[in-house]
């Protein structure tokens, strides 16, 4: 019988709430209509920001959200989106489906967003087709207080104070959409572009982020870190504080990629090994980080990472739009929990994207939300956010899926804040339950506060516009607490939540 053994008083880290993060980018209804309708929409609005999703993110406390992109960062030029936007330029959103761009939604309404949503800002610059001189302005404009021509800009346009700027990425996929650039090549303009990313506010300074890797390209890990780390050392403090990756499941690979919703066994296993994967790439790039920088003072950055299936029949190929279900919220709980056991490198991770592209949290039709089995596993594991990761170990269990598709029958983390302990389990098989003994080192009587599951009997269930709330989290009743000692029953195919104090 599979054993969860937890050690409440062996603390390993913080988890940072950033691992909870998102990611928003000019692609398809991402942006327009899925999170900005304008201030003149029917749909309800603060200042053109939709009022049910800004409500629907605040339920998960989103802690950090990442903007313009994605492929469009290094495309797009800030100054297309200031002023008044009756005068700001129309364009073509050569990445995304060749539809309009008319930058109405740029610099003040993310910002704007991001103080609704009441998260941290991640600002992705433009190194591939951008000058030092457009991001160095683009940071003055965001955040120098004095007298400045950006500064007096910004003031023009409206906002007399400066906002804070968390986190700035210095491009984006920079070995491909931003530029098919050599390792060492971006590493140089890394060192260059980043020493103009100023501190205007030395008490919150901007964190910079280094364009790391894609998959396993270890390769380009190195190479930067060594080109960034080699001769004439750049100022530690401040030169690189994390280093991104870039993970996407594609059960049938980038050609195929397969349904999001008509999926075989084998695909369900396909993709959950492919999810798992994240565990290998977190390690193995962090092992070569861990050559650079022993102390682990640069975070991992996992700034995309989610399902990537075929688009929603009769969709715009290019607004990457698909539907949801439980397989994504294992895919979801699985990385999530990969995430909370290396919170000692990895310090946040942005879900590829928010709204209505790729695996997203929220879908919009017009008027009507909904919120798909992602969002859920995101509500059940925001109680990690901010949390210490306890010590915890199975044994027990075994693998389960067809032999070249092999995962997990279980995997949990388990942390702790404010004296709650939160445990949090995924039962990765598409046939059997999972009969789970929970044990503490404490000899205490744990009494469990909450628990909660999402499963569904037919894992190819969806959330539609007519019924949003077909597969949602549920409350739990399967198991028994006596002592120090629990006894869980979870269901096949099942994300569950325990909470206990
Ligand atoms: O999320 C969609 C795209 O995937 C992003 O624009 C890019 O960074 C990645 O390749």
């Amino acid at each position: 019988m599979a054993k969860l053994v937890i050690n409440e008083n062996k603390k390993m880290g913080r988890i940072e709430p950033e691992i909870y993060g998102h990611f928003s980018e000019h692609l398809g209804r991402c942006i327009y209509e899925g999170l900005y309708v304008g201030e003149n929409s029917t749909i309800a609005n603060v200042n053109g920001m939709r009022t049910d999703v800004v409500e629907a993110l605040k339920e998960i406390q989103v802690p950090v959200l990442r903007w313009p992109g994605g492929c469009f960062a290094d495309e797009y030029h800030w100054k297309d989106g200031i002023g008044e936007k009756s005068t700001r330029k129309k364009m073509i959103n050569t990445h995304w489906g060749g539809v309009v761009e008319d930058n109405s939604f740029g610099t003040h309404e993310f910002m704007e967003l991001c103080r609704q949503i009441g998260c941290k800002t991640y600002i992705n610059g433009n190194v591939g087709s951008g000058t030092v001189q457009e991001m160095s302005e683009w940071v003055e404009y965001m955040t120098f207080n004095g007298v400045s021509p950006m500064a007096d800009l910004r003031k023009a346009n409206g906002h007399e104070e400066p906002w804070k700027v968390d986190y700035f990425g210095v491009g984006n996929e920079n070995w491909g959409c931003g530029g098919n650039m050599m390792p060492e090549y971006y590493a140089n303009l890394y060192r260059r572009y980043q020493t103009y990313v100023r501190q205007y506010d030395e008490k919150n300074p901007i964190k910079k982020v280094c364009c790391g890797s894609n998959d396993n390209d270890l390769r380009w890990t190195e190479d930067v870190l060594r080109t960034c780390f080699d001769h004439a050392q750049p100022q530690f403090h401040g030169f690189m504080d994390l280093l991104s990756l870039h993970y996407y499941v594609f059960p049938e690979g980038w050609d195929i990629k397969g349904s999001a919703t008509d999926y075989t066994d084998e695909q369900w296993y396909k993709t959950l090994n492919k999810a798992y994967l994240m565990n290998d790439l977190v390690e193995h790039h962090g092992t070569i980080m861990d050559k650079y920088d022993p102390e682990k003072k640069i975070g991992m950055s996992v700034d995309e990472w989610g399902t990537w299936f075929t688009v929603e029949p009769g969709t715009n190929p290019g607004f990457l739009y698909q539907q949801s279900t439980v397989r994504d919220a294992l895919v979801a709980g699985i990385t999530l929990n990969i995430f909370n056991k290396h919170c000692d490198r990895v310090k946040m991770a942005c879900i590829a994207q928010m709204v209505n592209v790729l695996q997203a949290v929220i879908l919009t039709e017009g008027e009507k939300m909904l919120k798909t089995p992602t969002w859920h596993v995101f509500h059940m594991f925001r109680y990690h956010q901010g949390a210490e990761l306890l010590e915890s170990s199975l044994s027990g269990c075994s693998t389960t899926g067809p032999d070249d598709w092999q995962v997990p029958e279980i995997t949990e983390s388990v942390s702790e804040k404010d004296g709650v302990i939160t445990i949090t389990l995924n039962n990765l098989s598409l046939t059997d339950d999972q009969e789970l003994t929970i044990q503490f080192a404490e000899d205490k009587a744990y009494e469990v506060t909450e628990a909660t599951i999402l499963t569904n009997s037919d894992v190819h269930t969806v959330n539609t516009f007519d019924a949003p709330d077909t597969v949602k989290e549920e409350a739990f009743n399967g198991y028994e607490a006596a002592g120090r000692t629990m006894k869980v029953k979870l269901p096949k195919a099942s994300v569950v939540l325990l909470r206990v104090k």
